[in-house]
């Protein structure tokens, strides 16, 4: 027995890998194995014999069997160090530049206009893309028969059934965070609200998720000349132009009095688009004072305070600056499209650095 414990243990310790382990342990431990054979014939000796030779064989089994498992672990460790040691690699390296993702224009164009707002003091404010009612219509002094409501081709959600108050809406604009910023923080404030809008309606122009950036500056003297100085400065900051001609058009928006439609002065010669000059006029934007129901709605007492609130659409301006034409690319995730309007990750647009390429 001691012979069978010295060849074995000695045996396992050469094994150079898995198999020849296993060999060893069916020629020891297998049904037919040395060791197993041994067992048997316990049944033949005398109880007296059997005594010793019954727990000595049960023993060696068990030294043979961990001798295996031991060297079972350490075979793996070294097949690991082995590869280790091949698949090593030197973090230190410096990076092969490989431009797999970019920056999307919406994301690009939303950075470089809330540099520019930054810049003159505006904090960015955000709100909900399910709105209730109250803040996308009434709050705006859009009241249930305003015709402004059926012209918005609002998405309503449904309510549970039993739930009878008035159905949550996809917000049609991002007014509503005017709303909510000025119920959470007061006057005087001065705010940029960039975030999805939507609206069903789909053409070249339109789809029904978009993205507008909302402006809104309150204080106690706060004029149209103002508002007026503040959309030329960020005009040319953001057609990196050195002037710029802007034009307010009388219009009406429920949530503002007097309320203009803003025009930039541009040409379109041989097909591109060319800001501060020539015959044409482009819109790009609404706007106008805040209306003194919707300061009074937001909990902001309209004869202490006044101010501009102004909204444009951050696609719409994405495509004026980088020459995209349908607007519908913009979400169809085409990867050529991507990489041809896409920006590169490092390039983080500030006014001192340069907004763009
Ligand atoms: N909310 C308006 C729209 O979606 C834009 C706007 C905002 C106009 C603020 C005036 C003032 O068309």
């Amino acid at each position: 027995m001691t012979d069978l414990k010295a060849k074995y243990l000695d045996l396992i310790s050469g094994a150079g890998d898995e198999s020849t382990l296993e060999a060893l342990r069916v020629q020891a431990l297998g049904k037919k194995g040395e060791i197993s054979l041994q067992m048997r014939e316990l049944g033949k000796m005398t109880p007296e014999e059997r005594q010793t030779a019954g727990p000595a064989l049960n023993a060696l089994k068990d030294e043979i069997n961990s001798a295996l498992i031991a060297k079972k672990a350490a075979l793996g460790d070294a097949a690991l160090n082995a590869r280790l040691q091949t698949e090593w690699l030197d973090v230190t390296l410096p990076t092969r530049y490989q431009r797999q993702g970019t920056i999307h224009p919406i994301s690009q164009v939303t950075e470089e206009v809330t540099a520019i707002f930054a810049d003159m003091g505006f904090a960015v404010a955000e709100g909900p893309q399910v709105e209730s009612d109250w803040y996308n219509f009434d709050a705006l002094n859009i009241p249930g028969h305003h015709p402004a409501r059926a012209e918005m081709d609002t998405f309503y959600m449904s309510r549970a059934e039993g739930d009878d108050r008035p159905p949550a809406v996809l917000r049609t604009h991002t007014s509503p965070v005017q709303i909510r910023s000025m119920e959470a923080s007061g006057a005087p404030t001065r705010i940029i609200c960039p975030g999805r809008v939507y609206r069903a309606d789909y053409d070249q122009t339109h789809t029904p998720m978009f993205h507008q950036i909302e402006g809104l500056a309150i204080d106690k003297d706060i004029s149209m000349a103002n508002l007026k100085w503040v959309l030329e400065e960020f005009v040319k900051a953001y057609f990196e132009v050195d002037h710029v001609d802007i034009r307010f058009r009388a219009s009406h928006f429920p949530f503002t009095e007097p309320s203009a439609e803003v025009d930039i002065r541009c040409s379109w010669e041989g097909g591109t688009l060319k800001v501060g000059e020539g015959d044409d006029w482009l819109e790009i934007l609404g706007s106008g004072m805040v209306h003194p129901k919707v300061l009074q709605a937001a909990g902001v007492d309209p004869t202490q305070w006044q101010g501009f609130a102004f909204g444009m659409g951050i696609d719409r301006i994405a495509m004026l600056k980088y020459g995209i034409p349908d607007l519908r690319a913009f979400f169809d995730s085409d990867l050529r499209w991507l990489r041809h309007y896409g920006f590169s990750a490092l390039d983080v647009p500030t006014l001192r650095g340069g907004l763009s390429r």
